[in-house]
């Protein structure tokens, strides 16, 4: 079992909690992710890790209430302790880890849009300890439902936060921001990171391929056993069949079938879609 030890509502159904999970907590890198199981019969769901605290054992998730096993551990307080917490699972984000330390040489900028903001945080913070500032881009619906901003303010070179209703910063999609940093403001980037909602990722991807901008998206399709075993999170990179949670979840953007990502994800969103998919692998 493993408890919550803090648990924060960010905006309203958006929730962060910390998890106390020392294992996980230990090994946990930018860029992986866990899946967790509320109770005995709760559903497994693929979170991706937003921050940890090898020191206190916690790992820290950022979550929207969208169905029961969601809103169940929304639900559940401070103290209160949840079945499973599996990982950390995928791969860690290249950008961060030593071996690719030439990646940290390029201008990065990422994009984050709605929920998936909370993932890009870890990446923009290790990026930070090691010297590296980088600009990022979040889009969001309004200045309602902005998460993170001034955690992102102490991490980021450049924050532009842009609102679908303008109501707060740019008003605007965050394609169009980015956009206009590389037109108006001639901004040079060598990388874009991008990760949020599939539709988000695919325009940003569209634009960033026009501009011949390497980009990396983090899928986050619907995840099974997380292992590799059962094809739920399959997606189609170039001429090959990836398994998100194994092989992913950071692909090259522009080799991603984006709508066919987007069909299988919306499958999922009944059981009966559930069952067919699982039966299709
Ligand atoms: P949202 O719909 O509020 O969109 C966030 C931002 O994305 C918008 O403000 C806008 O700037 C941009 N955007 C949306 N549609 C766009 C388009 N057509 N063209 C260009 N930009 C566009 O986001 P939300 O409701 O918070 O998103 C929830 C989704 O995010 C869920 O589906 C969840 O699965 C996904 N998510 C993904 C990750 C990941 O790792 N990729 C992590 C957490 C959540
Ligand atoms: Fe089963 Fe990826 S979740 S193969």
């Amino acid at each position: 079992m493993y408890k919550i030890t803090r648990k924060r509502e960010l905006v309203e159904n958006i929730f962060l909690m910390d998890i106390e999970a020392r294992r996980v907590a230990k090994s946990a890198l930018p860029g992986q992710f866990v899946i967790i199981k509320v109770d005995e019969w709760g559903e497994r769901v693929p979170l991706t890790i937003c921050d940890y605290d090898r020191e206190e054992g916690t790992v820290t998730i950022v979550f929207q209430t969208l169905g029961a096993s969601t809103k169940k551990l929304a639900a559940l307080s401070e103290g209160d302790e949840i079945r499973d917490f599996v990982g950390p699972l995928g791969n860690p984000s290249e950008v961060v880890t030593d071996e690719k330390e030439h990646l940290l040489k390029k201008k990065i900028v990422f994009v984050a849009g709605g929920v998936g903001t909370a993932p890009v945080y870890p990446q923009v913070k290790m990026l930070k300890e090691k010297g590296i500032d980088v600009d990022v881009i979040i889009g969001t619906r309004s200045e309602k439902t902005l998460i993170m901003e001034e955690e992102f303010r102490k991490v980021a070179k450049n924050l532009y936060v842009c609102t679908d209703d303008g109501s707060y910063g740019f008003h605007g999609l965050v394609t169009d921001k980015l956009k206009e940093l590389m037109e108006v403001d001639k901004k040079e980037y060598d990388l874009c990171i991008a990760i949020g909602p599939m539709i988000m990722m695919k325009f940003v991807s569209q634009l960033t391929k026009s501009y011949g901008l390497e980009t990396i998206v983090s899928l986050n399709p619907i995840m099974v056993d997380g292992t590799g075993m059962c094809g739920a999170c399959r997606v189609t990179v170039g001429d090959e069949v990836k398994f998100a949670c194994v092989d992913g979840p950071e692909f090259n953007a522009h080799l991603i079938n984006f709508d066919e990502a987007m069909r299988r994800q919306s499958m999922y969103k009944t059981a009966e879609g559930k069952k067919n998919i699982i039966m299709e692998q």
